[in-house]
């Protein structure tokens, strides 16, 4: 049985000048740590990343501080030895697991799987021609879309379904049945706090799923903006060339009658 579509949300780095909300990105890099990261790693990210520009834009400094905080399995040393060292920025995020067997006897075998590029997954075409704009438009916001969807989705299984253990109800998991665990839930993380010494968005399981889905955005495509912004300048050089081309064109044949 499908899944219904999931709602289309409003994200700050749609559309052809989309940016990333530098404080969403941190804010849902502070969930996946929390909450996600229990199970879900994300390989292909590095804590530098998390400094650069176009992401959550965290200090130089912050990214060292927080690296610090792991234990990272490196070696063989030279006496041939394995051994663990506290995090360097150029370290990627450890895995929660040692591998994927791992994760599925940890998980009743299930495999969570890595984050890394996840946001890319569960999209969908809309057949001809539509595909088209799929291509350079949805297929972005499809996959924040249904992450939102997915972790807000949970509901108690309707009569006449019976979960076996390990397995949840979920609207929006394509068959309905899977075997992640409600993660979040209301004033679970808590975020930075404003001058007013509130938080300035609230601190709910609708937010934090709307947070880590533009964070794993992000993850899944780190060049995003630069690639929005050199698309944009392609586009305008491409109309003055077109203006150049049609008035050289003008002189070239100008003497025809
Ligand atoms: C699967 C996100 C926390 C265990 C997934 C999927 C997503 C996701 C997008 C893929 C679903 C699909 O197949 O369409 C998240 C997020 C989390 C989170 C954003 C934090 C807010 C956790 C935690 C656990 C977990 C804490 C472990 C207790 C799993 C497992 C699966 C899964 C076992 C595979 C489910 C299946 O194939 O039935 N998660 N997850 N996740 N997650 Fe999570």
């Amino acid at each position: 049985e499908g899944a219904p579509k999931p709602p289309a949300l409003s994200w700050s780095f749609a559309g052809p000048f989309g940016t990333f909300d530098r404080a969403q990105l941190q804010r849902g890099f502070k969930v996946y740590k929390e909450v996600c990261a229990a199970c879900h790693g994300a390989s292909l990210v590095r804590f530098r990343n998390l400094s650069q520009p176009g992401g959550p834009e965290f200090s130089a400094g912050q990214v060292a501080a927080l690296a610090a905080t792991y234990q990272i399995k490196d070696g063989p040393n030279d006496q041939g030895e394995m051994f663990e060292r506290p995090g360097r920025p150029a370290d990627a995020f450890p895995s929660p697991f040692p591998n994927e067997q791992a994760a599925r006897a940890a998980q009743g075998g299930a495999y969570p799987p890595d984050f890394s590029v996840l946001a890319k997954a569960r999209t969908y075409t809309r057949g001809f021609p539509t595909f088209i704009f799929d291509i350079f438009t949805q297929y972005q916001e499809q996959g924040p879309d249904y992450i939102h969807a997915l972790l807000t989705g949970y509901k108690e299984p309707p009569a006449g379904v019976t979960l076996l253990p390990g397995q949840n109800y979920n609207e929006f998991m394509p068959g309905h049945l899977i075997a992640m665990p409600n993660p979040l839930s209301d004033g679970q993380v808590e975020y930075p706090k404003g001058a007013d010494g509130k938080s300035p968005v609230p601190e709910t399981a609708d937010q934090y799923a709307r947070d880590v889905a533009a964070f794993m955005v992000w993850m899944a495509e780190p060049h995003l903006e630069a690639r929005k912004r050199l698309g944009m300048q392609v586009m305008l050089f491409l109309v003055i060339f077109a203006g150049l081309l049609y008035y050289t064109k003008k002189k070239v044949w100008s003497r025809m009658p």
